[in-house]
């Protein structure tokens, strides 16, 4: 059975091939930050095998896949082609022979139990409808001893930036706003410990980060709209909504003297007995 063509998984893709021109600009410098950050939480060993789901231009798995040196291996996967491309060539320019970039879904894994010494999952778990099954799921191919990392956004995601970007998109295309988006449905560390209490993992290492990404320019946070999961509603729009959108939304920051975002994160990071 094809898993890809749900609606939810066709949304992320389309969201991120198109985000994947923007992906790895400057201002959204926070995704190889907290995959790096993320990576460096698991201790990998040289030689380990890892497998990363979500891993859009490889912000984790390249980290890793150094980490874990030549006698080692990571496997990423994700659903937009256009991302893998991207981590393709960065790791083929860092001449890291031990990397592969697939397409597949991370709800239907082909890969047997006890797989891997570690699975990573960073900004991608609240994307499927049922984080429960994802977990477990991640969690089976976790071999004993080996580790799982899951990153997920904190609270006020690229605040105040999102909150002036929302607040225009409701006057000109209020039907683009929607109740929850995926990266709201789990933002707390007790909300991250639920679920990988409800999903069998318990004795999990949670840690909440306050981080920061500097805006140079009120631009900057427009590369941040089309680069991230807020694509997904630029390409909803005409360009002359687009426009008219994006005119009120980087004057809202300008005349706020608006300099950083936030980017807070939780890590999880659970250990198989
Ligand atoms: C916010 S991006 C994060 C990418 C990367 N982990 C990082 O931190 O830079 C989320 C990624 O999850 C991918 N994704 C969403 N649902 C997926 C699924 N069911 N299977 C595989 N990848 C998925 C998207 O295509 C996207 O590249």
């Amino acid at each position: 059975m094809n898993t890809i063509n749900e609606p939810s998984k066709l949304k992320a893709e389309v969201t991120y091939n198109a985000a994947a021109d923007h992906f790895d600009d400057g201002p959204l410098a926070f995704w190889d930050r907290y995959g790096r950050r993320t990576v460096e939480r698991l201790s990998l060993s040289p030689g380990s095998l890892v497998l990363d789901v979500g891993c859009g231009s490889g912000a984790s798995a390249i980290p890793a896949a150094i980490k874990v040196g030549p006698h080692g291996r990571v496997i990423g996967i994700d659903l937009a082609e256009r991302l893998l491309d991207i981590a393709r060539t960065k790791s083929i320019a860092q001449k890291l022979h031990n990397v592969d970039f697939r397409r597949a879904d991370m709800a239907a894994l082909s890969y047997p139990d006890n797989s891997f010494d570690a699975v990573v999952c960073v900004f991608a778990v609240f994307f499927v409808t049922d984080m429960v099954k994802q977990v477990r799921e991640l969690w089976r191919v976790v071999q004993p001893g080996g580790k799982l990392a899951i990153t997920t956004w904190g609270p006020r995601m690229f605040e105040p930036g999102s909150e002036a970007w929302w607040s225009v998109v409701k006057e000109s295309r209020p039907d683009l706003v929607t109740g929850v988006n995926p990266w709201e449905r789990i933002t707390t560390k007790q909300a991250v410990l639920q679920l990988l209490s409800d999903s069998g993992i318990e004795n999990a290492d949670v840690t909440a980060e306050d981080g920061q990404q500097a805006l140079q320019s009120p631009e900057d946070w427009w590369t941040v709209v089309l680069g991230s999961g807020y694509r997904w509603t630029v390409e909803q729009m005409s360009d002359e909504e687009t426009a008219r959108v994006k005119a009120a939304n980087l004057k809202t920051l300008l005349n706020n003297g608006i300099k950083f975002i936030e980017t807070n994160v939780i890590y999880a990071v659970a250990k198989k007995e």
